[in-house]
């Protein structure tokens, strides 16, 4: 016990010189030196006597604190108010424990926040004897930012790492109780960049959190809880690289779940063209936050589709969107057709598995057409369309051949009803002809 107490009060020293050393440094390599902080190995018991009289009185303050520390994941590396602040643990007085000389920092400012915390994040070797598998590139990427270019120039308003992940009771990003849980990310984000008031200094809009939340990938995250496949904000935007997305890099942020889709935009003739004029591959057609489903009125050459934002009447890409929309609608009219006559033949007690069958495949064969819009290409649109019609005509002949079997069935059954009439008059007649019993 003595040890350890020891051992993070030489600890509490070692990191108030590195975070001397670091002040003066405002690049990555703040963290140099931090090797050495709280005992590298196996994570420990969280011991609250470690954190001294400031957990002690810090419990009891209003700041509520000192019970958040209780829960956060830095506790059980011995990471305690001191290493963080600074300060004489050891006091129970609250002047003394803050007294001149005793490296004390008070509440950090934005930019101490990002060295602090990068400092231990962005340290390799530190890391890696705690938790190797952990990322250590946060600060770099940081830098890298949108918010991170800012507060490099002074702008204190933007995200730090506190903003994203508090100061204290910090928790593993996939507690389901941490602020950067998939589900809590739009609502994190949102709480400066929904927040017309606090943005009001800077000329960006504040509605991406209200058509995220209406788009299907928020309904996909936050109503369906669809945590493994829907984007949150950090997906199409990065954790701490956060920046509008280039248009170069679009295709990839939207192909990294859509993949096909952006394959087959990347091989389109639009590919080229949309480079050229620096138009956004995916979001020029389904814009971003705001993105909905998409339905057969999409494709198509009037103003107001989709195609027709761009094209006019007879030239070719109007053209491509005529036929994709007149084979497609084609297409749907055939299901009608198929699903009437398959009614048909069930209300009446056949068996249509083989026609639904076939159906199905060729449903599938549509969902891929939609996809395969991407092509920008009528040969291999119209492949899957050959394809889907030779499934649905052989969904047709099934759905005949079952109603062909219940004619087969009646008049099966009308013969073998004459047959039993013959017999019974027959068996009648008999009966009538024989001898009277005595
Ligand atoms: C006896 C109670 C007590 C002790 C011991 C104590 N604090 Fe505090 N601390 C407070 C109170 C109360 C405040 C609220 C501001 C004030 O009244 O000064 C505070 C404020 C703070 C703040 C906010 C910034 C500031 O300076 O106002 C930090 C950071 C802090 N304490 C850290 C620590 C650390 C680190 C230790 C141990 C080295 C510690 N405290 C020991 C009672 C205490
Ligand atoms: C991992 C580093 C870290 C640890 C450990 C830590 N703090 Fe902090 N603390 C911070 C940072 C960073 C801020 C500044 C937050 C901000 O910029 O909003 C802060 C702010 C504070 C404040 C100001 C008010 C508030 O709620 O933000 C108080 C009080 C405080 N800390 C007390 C403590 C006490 C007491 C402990 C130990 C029980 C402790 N801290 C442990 C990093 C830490
Ligand atoms: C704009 C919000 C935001 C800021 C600012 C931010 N983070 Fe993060 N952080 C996230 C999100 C979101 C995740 C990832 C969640 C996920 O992958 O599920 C994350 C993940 C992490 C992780 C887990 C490992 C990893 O990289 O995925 C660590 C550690 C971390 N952040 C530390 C930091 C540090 C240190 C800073 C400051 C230099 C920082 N963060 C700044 C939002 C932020
Ligand atoms: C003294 C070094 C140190 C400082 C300072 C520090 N961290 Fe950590 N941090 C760690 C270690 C070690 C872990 C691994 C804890 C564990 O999961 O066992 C960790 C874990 C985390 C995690 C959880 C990652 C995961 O999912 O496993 C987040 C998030 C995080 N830190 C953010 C921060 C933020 C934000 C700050 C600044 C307020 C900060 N850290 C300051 C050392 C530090
Ligand atoms: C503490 C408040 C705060 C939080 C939390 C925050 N941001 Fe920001 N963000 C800002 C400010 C301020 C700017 C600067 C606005 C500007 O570019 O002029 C900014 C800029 C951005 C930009 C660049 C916008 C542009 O076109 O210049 C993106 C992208 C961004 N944030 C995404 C996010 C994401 C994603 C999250 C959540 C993971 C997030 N932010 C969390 C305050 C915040
Ligand atoms: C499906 C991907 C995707 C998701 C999810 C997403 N964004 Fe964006 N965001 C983009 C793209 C793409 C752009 C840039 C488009 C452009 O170049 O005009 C952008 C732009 C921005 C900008 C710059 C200003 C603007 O409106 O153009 C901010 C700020 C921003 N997003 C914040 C957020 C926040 C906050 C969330 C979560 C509530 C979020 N984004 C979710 C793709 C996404
Ligand atoms: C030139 C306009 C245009 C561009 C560019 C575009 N799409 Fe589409 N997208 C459409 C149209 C039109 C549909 C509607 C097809 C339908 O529903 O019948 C569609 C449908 C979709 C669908 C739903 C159908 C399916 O495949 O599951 C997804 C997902 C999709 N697009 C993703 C993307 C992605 C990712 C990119 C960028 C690589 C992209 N789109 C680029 C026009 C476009
Ligand atoms: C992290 C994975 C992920 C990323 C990144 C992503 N999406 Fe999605 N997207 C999904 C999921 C999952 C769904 C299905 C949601 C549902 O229907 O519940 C979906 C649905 C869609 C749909 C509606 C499909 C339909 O059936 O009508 C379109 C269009 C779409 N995304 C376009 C985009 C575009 C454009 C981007 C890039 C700006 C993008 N997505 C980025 C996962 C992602
Ligand atoms: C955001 C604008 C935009 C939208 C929306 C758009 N296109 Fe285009 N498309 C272009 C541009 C720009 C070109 C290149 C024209 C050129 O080279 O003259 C092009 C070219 C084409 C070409 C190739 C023509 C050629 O000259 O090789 C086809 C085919 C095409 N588009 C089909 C479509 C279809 C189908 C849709 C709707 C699903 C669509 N486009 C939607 C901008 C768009």
């Amino acid at each position: 016990m003595m040890r350890t107490f020891t051992i993070s009060l030489c600890v509490a020293f070692a990191w108030s010189a590195s975070l001397a050393a670091a002040e003066e440094l405002t690049d990555v390599s703040a963290g140099e030196g931090s090797g050495d902080i709280a005992g590298a190995g196996q994570p420990q018991e969280i011991d609250e006597l470690q954190a001294g009289e400031c957990l002690q009185c810090h419990l009891t303050t209003e700041d509520g604190v000192g019970e958040l520390w209780r829960d956060d994941v830095h506790a059980r590396w011995g990471i305690t108010c001191v290493t963080c602040h600074g300060g004489d643990e050891t006091q129970p007085d609250k002047e003394l424990s803050k007294r001149p000389g005793t490296g004390y920092r008070g509440a950090l400012t934005a930019l101490e926040d990002v060295e602090l915390c990068g400092g231990c994040h962005g340290d390799v070797e530190y890391m890696k004897e705690r938790k190797p598998l952990l990322p250590v590139d946060q600060l770099q990427k940081y830098w890298t930012s949108e918010h991170g270019k800012l507060l490099n120039k002074g702008e204190t308003r933007v995200a730090t790492c506190v903003s994203c992940h508090h100061a204290h009771g910090i928790r593993e990003i996939n507690d389901a109780k941490s602020p950067v849980y998939a589900v809590n990310v739009p609502a994190t984000c949102a709480g400066c960049h929904a927040d017309a008031d606090y943005m009001s200094d800077f000329d960006i809009k504040t509605d991406q959190y209200a058509e995220y939340v209406e788009s299907v990938h928020g309904k996909a995250l936050l109503e369906k809880n669809d945590v493994r496949g829907a984007p949150a904000c950090n997906d199409c935007h990065g954790n701490h690289g956060a920046a509008p997305p280039s248009v170069d890099a679009i295709t990839n942020i939207c192909g990294a779940c859509h993949s096909y889709n952006a394959d087959l935009f990347l091989g389109s003739p639009l590919a080229p063209a949309f480079k050229e004029r620096s138009l956004a591959d995916c979001v020029a057609c389904h814009g971003k936050h705001e993105i909905t489903h998409t339905s057969e009125e999409w494709v198509g050459a009037k103003p107001g589709s989709t195609c027709g934002k761009c094209h006019e009447q007879g030239d070719e890409g109007a053209e491509l969107a005529l036929y994709f929309v007149d084979s497609m609608s084609s297409v749907r009219q055939s299901f009608d057709e198929i699903h009437e006559l398959l009614t048909e033949a069930e209300t009446k007690g056949m068996d249509v598995t083989e026609a639904e069958d076939y159906v199905e495949a060729a449903r599938q064969g549509l969902m891929q057409a939609r996809t395969l819009v991407h092509s920008f290409s009528k040969p291999v649109m119209e492949e899957k369309l050959v394809e889907i019609s030779e499934n649905q005509a052989a969904a047709l002949e099934a759905g005949y051949a079952a109603l062909r079997g219940l004619e087969d069935r009646r008049r099966g059954l009308l013969v073998s009803t004459v047959l039993l009439l013959v017999l019974t008059i027959f068996v009648a007649l008999k009966i009538r002809s024989l001898p009277p019993t005595s």
